[in-house]
């Protein structure tokens, strides 16, 4: 988790959050080992923003991978307490990622809290609903 914990704060430097000035950075961990980065995206039509965490699943499968490849995903900030993630990304790792996939929060002073994906929304719309 370490390992997985660096690999986002080495990114987040990239976030580009010049409106909100949060930096978020998140990083999967694949099941081969593998890890895969992102960060939030912003846009002056606010509503278009890309938080960390979709930016990376959106990432990892393009790259081909999918959720039985996704072990657990790390969310980091610049900030000193955890952020938790918006309901849009919810709903996407709902969908994206094992409800047993871990989800590790850390702040940029060392505070960390997990949860199981499956926590995070629960009574969620699902692709079975359709
Ligand atoms: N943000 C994320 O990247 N992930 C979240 O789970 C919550 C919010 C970003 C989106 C936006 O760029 C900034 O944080 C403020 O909302």
């Amino acid at each position: 988790m370490d390992q997985l914990y660096e690999a986002a704060k080495k990114v987040l430097p990239n976030a580009y959050a010049g409106y909100s000035k949060l930096h978020v950075a998140a990083a999967l961990k694949l099941k081969n080992g593998d890890i895969i980065t992102g960060v939030n995206v912003e846009n002056a039509s606010f509503g278009l923003t890309n938080c960390a965490e979709r930016t990376a699943l959106f990432s990892a499968y393009t790259q081909g991978y999918r959720k039985e490849d996704i072990e657990a995903i790390v969310v980091t900030t610049n900030k000193d307490d955890i952020i938790s993630p918006c309901g849009a990304c919810r709903q996407v790792m709902g969908e994206l990622m094992e409800p047993e996939a871990k989800v590790h929060l850390i702040s940029a002073n060392g505070k960390r809290q997990t949860l199981d994906n499956k926590e995070l929304l629960p009574f969620a719309f699902q692709k079975e609903d359709l």
